[in-house]
């Protein structure tokens, strides 16, 4: 998935040549998931049909203050949708257009949305090569760098003058490219690894039975989300789940027992920034699993079940170990048992949610959860959705980690 899915586009159009490939930009734009406006300047309307762009950006398209043809909307809101915008594209950026953007010069829409952006703007110049290397271009160019703006290098070759050399607008894939890398490297996580844990274990009885529990790693799987959405690099180990929601970056690897889930942590912890254990693993096993299915005999049934490793104990005693999170459901004395529980695991934050709550546990969508760090401090919210709970566990990890 691009990190552009979901953003909120405007692209601004100024009027040169290059505008044409502006239709096979809005459309990569489009595939990628974005919701795209266009704003055209006039002089960019004799380059590119409103209609043509319109169609592949599935949102009309606007190019000036006022729409003559509909009375109810007359005013084309240059400040709503400067706000609208996750971000601004302008390209072909002319050279005018960019000594407007400069100078303050607002005399048409989109630099009057331009100026009533607050989101990062991309700019990608399109000029002569003469008129690049001018050297009031050169000086427009880091007047707006210096405001924030990030340039998108125009390449070398044919330009429509029949001369060559640098001014060519960037090729519409690299538009895309230039913008995703940035995104990424602004993300707060980017760089960053972090292991999570997640789901049941089950633990077999025989080749048909196991025990279980009714954890389903919707909580888990919302914490995997939240920091790879941030830029985080997420090893998701997951217990038995039907859970499936992907991204590109999350690598899940899927276990069934908590053995195997030990095994797992215990092959990619090293060099993880942050370790979260969500998972509900089983304290117990059966001894000496059944090789073939158990068969009614007696009235009753007796299964010698041994302890399981301890996950995050065995983490929280690493001499290099990641900042640690855990996760303790309270039935009873849920405050004591969880500072109880935080010193024995030596975990950064454990986060507790009971039983005795409405809206929080397994296979809800809602928690309810008590953040506990190491000096004892708790930190209580309300109910929210797990999507939500993941957000504000994430946001504390942040701000104590990075
Ligand atoms: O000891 P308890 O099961 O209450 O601790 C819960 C926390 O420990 C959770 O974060 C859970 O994922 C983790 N855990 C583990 N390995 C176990 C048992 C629990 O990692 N065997």
């Amino acid at each position: 998935m691009s990190i552009l899915s979901g953003k909120k586009i405007v692209l601004g159009i100024s009027g040169g040549i290059a505008a044409y490939k502006t239709t096979f930009l809005t459309r990569l734009l489009v595939k990628a998931g974005a919701s795209v406006k266009v704003v055209l300047t006039p002089a960019a309307r004799d380059f590119v049909t409103p209609l043509t762009l319109s169609t592949l950006s599935k949102n009309p398209v606007i190019s000036s203050f006022t729409n003559e043809d509909d009375e109810n909307d007359l005013w084309n809101n240059h400040v709503e949708l400067g706000l609208w915008a996750d971000l601004m594209i302008i390209a072909p950026a002319t050279a005018n257009t960019l000594s407007k953007m400069v100078t303050g010069n607002i005399d048409n829409l989109l630099l009057a949305v331009y100026s009533s952006a607050k989101c990062p703007v991309f700019f990608a110049p399109a000029m002569d090569l003469d008129m690049y290397k001018h050297p009031s271009t050169g000086y427009n160019f880091e007047k707006l760098a210096c405001y924030g703006n990030y340039m998108i290098p125009a390449g070398e070759g044919e330009l429509a003058s029949g001369l060559s050399g640098v001014g060519r607008m960037a090729e519409p894939e690299e538009i895309i490219s230039f913008i995703e890398n940035q995104l990424h490297i602004e993300q707060p996580l980017h760089g960053k690894k972090c292991l999570i844990t997640a789901g049941p274990t089950h633990e077999s009885i025989d080749p048909v039975r196991f025990i279980g529990n009714h954890s389903t790693g919707k909580m888990g799987m919302a914490l995997a989300h939240d920091l790879a959405s941030r830029g985080a690099a997420v090893t998701l180990i997951m217990g038995p789940s039907n859970i499936i929601q992907e991204h590109v970056n999350i690598t899940r690897i899927d276990v069934v027992s908590a053995q195997e889930m030990y095994d797992a942590v215990h092959k990619y912890i090293s060099h993880q920034d942050v370790a979260i254990f969500s998972a509900a693993v089983a304290d117990y096993r059966p001894a000496n699993p059944a090789q073939q299915k158990i068969k009614k005999s007696s009235e009753t049934l007796h299964i010698e079940l041994i302890r399981n490793p301890d996950i995050l104990g065995s983490v929280g005693m690493m001499q290099h170990k990641p900042f640690l999170v855990g996760f303790a459901l309270e039935t009873e004395k849920e405050l004591e048992n969880a500072f109880a529980k935080a010193k024995k695991k030596n975990t950064d934050l454990l986060i507790l949610n009971s039983m005795n709550d409405a809206g929080a546990g397994f296979g809800t969508d809602t928690n309810k959860i008590t953040i506990i760090d190491k000096a004892g401090k708790t930190l209580k919210f309300p109910v929210k959705s797990k999507q939500m709970v993941a957000k504000d566990i994430i946001d504390e990890i942040i701000k104590r980690t990075f």
